[in-house]
């Protein structure tokens, strides 16, 4: 499968080359390395006065969906290296073994190979942008532009997650996500901070009011199944900063504490991505934003608070915040909104990343329909998650001498615990959560469509959920 590629007046061709493949020998003439056609191998040669990128597809029996994406995410890389601006290419090898899925992931995969966060350098890379598009893409335009949807979603998603706190206020982050989604069929509303008092969310205004950027609820609603009473609520941590407050991070930790709205931005990027593709279903979603940080006026551990739904919460430790905010953001979401199936994700527990480390994050729930719905949405986004479960003796854990609950628990199985102390606060509608702390933030990519920094982790889980739940 021969695909162009034009680098100005240049021709580059790129052959999809699986390991072992018979053809590999017309390329071993006069080179000083031969192509084995290895996954993620990739090597520029010159065949019958063309140059050609060949790029290497691993074992044909071992491509999945997360395959194609690094394979085209490493060609789109060399094209970056190489200066070629424009790709053009025919996803046809991978729609034949894996269906229109594929489509979406070499859409993923060349628009993410080249990503890098430089916005903030004053001396900007070189290498341009790669443009590129789908040749032969008659049979396939609707997947090529639910591809385009999703890039778009994760790049947003990349890109706040990736902007430095001080750039990136609560109302900074609620002014970027109303513009993104304007124009489209989302409806926004931003509750601030007078209001968040006035209608006593104080588990939201209390982490919030420890910084002089006020903490704001932003909601989003999209209506595509007008007929139906269901509704999807989406709940995304939006700590634009955390320093743990009072329990005060150590230096060493607190590198990340600007990605801890990851979550949120998942969710912005979704709504937005699930109203371009006009879904059939109904979502609001409830966006805590906030800081976390410490002055006067912030919270102290032991203090007792009463969150949105009327539940008082003892704060033991006030770096564990997100569940805090994201309370308030299911209450008022339930309660003001009248949403009946509830999503919530977050960078919730350092303990999620230990356990699960940066590919597979921790998910919960409770009820098997809803999670059925988000297996299936896994394996078309090819993330990982794995599921926790969870007991009567966890729940015990987060049980307050004090209060109706605690905000921590004992000193094991934290993420299980952070993930019992939101499902308190749902009102026995179906759940899932997701633990997205190890997934959001990579030091070291492990995949080639990541780059250092944001991942963009959950913004396709959460699309194909709710493409899921369409009727
Ligand atoms: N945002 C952090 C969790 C986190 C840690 C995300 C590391 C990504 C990387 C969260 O607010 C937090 O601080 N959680 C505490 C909870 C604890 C105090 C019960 C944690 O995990 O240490
Ligand atoms: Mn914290
Ligand atoms: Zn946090």
């Amino acid at each position: 499968m021969i695909s162009v590629v034009k680098k100005k007046n240049e021709t580059y061709s790129i052959d999809f080359v699986w390991e072992k493949d018979t053809h590999i020998r017309s390329y071993r003439m006069g080179l000083e390395k031969v192509f084995e056609g290895k996954y993620l191998e990739t090597m520029l040669v010159p065949l019958r006065g063309q140059a050609v990128l060949l790029a290497g597809c691993g074992k044909e029996e071992e491509l999945g969906l997360l395959q194609v994406k690094e394979i085209t995410a490493a060609v789109s890389r060399r094209c970056k290296e190489l200066h070629i601006g424009e790709i053009s290419l025919d996803p046809g090898f991978f729609v034949k073994k894996l269906g229109k899925k594929a489509v979406t992931a070499v859409v993923l995969g060349l628009g993410l190979g080249g990503y890098s966060y430089t916005y903030r350098k004053t001396e900007k890379d070189t290498a341009s942008d790669c443009n590129f598009q789908l040749e032969n893409g008659e049979g396939f335009a609707d997947s090529l532009q639910e591809g385009r949807e999703l890039l778009n979603g994760i790049l947003f998603a990349r890109d706040m997650v990736n902007t430095p706190g001080n750039h990136l206020r609560p109302m900074d982050f609620a002014r970027k996500i109303t513009d993104y989604v304007d124009g489209g069929d989302v409806e926004t509303e931003l509750l601030v901070y007078g209001q968040l008092r006035a209608l006593r969310l104080e588990a939201l205004y209390g982490v919030g009011g420890s910084s002089e950027y006020p903490p704001c609820l932003l909601i989003l609603r999209y209506r595509g199944a007008p007929g139906s009473n269901d509704i999807y609520g989406l709940i995304g941590k939006g700590i634009t900063c955390d320093t743990g407050g009072y329990c005060l991070k150590e230096s060493s930790s607190m590198a990340g504490i600007k990605g801890d709205m990851a979550g949120a931005a998942a969710v912005a990027a979704a709504v937005h991505a699930a109203a371009a593709r006009k879904l059939k279903v109904n979502i609001t979603a409830c966006l805590p934003l906030s800081e976390n940080r410490i002055s006067q006026s912030a919270l102290l551990p032991g203090d007792v608070i009463t969150g949105y739904s009327g539940r008082t919460i003892e704060v033991l430790n006030t770096d564990a915040e997100g569940r805090l905010v994201l309370s308030d953001a299911i209450s008022y979401g339930i309660r003001r909104e009248g949403i009946t199936k509830v999503l919530d994700i977050a960078t919730l527990t350092g303990a999620a990343a230990q356990m699960l480390g940066n590919t597979i994050g921790g998910t919960m729930s409770d009820d098997e329909a809803f999670y059925h719905m988000f297996e299936r949405a896994q394996t078309f986004s090819a993330e990982r998650y794995l599921r926790l479960p969870f007991g009567k003796e966890h729940e015990k854990m987060i049980d307050s001498d004090v209060a109706d609950v605690k905000n921590i628990g004992g000193g094991c199985c934290g993420t299980i615990t952070a993930g019992l102390f939101l499902r308190r606060f749902c009102e026995g509608k179906p759940w899932i959560h997701m633990d997205i702390a190890g997934t959001a933030w990579c030091g070291t990519p492990t995949y080639a469509f990541e780059s250092k920094g944001a991942t963009g982790a959950g913004v396709t889980t959460l699309y194909y959920l709710l493409k899921e739940a369409q009727l």
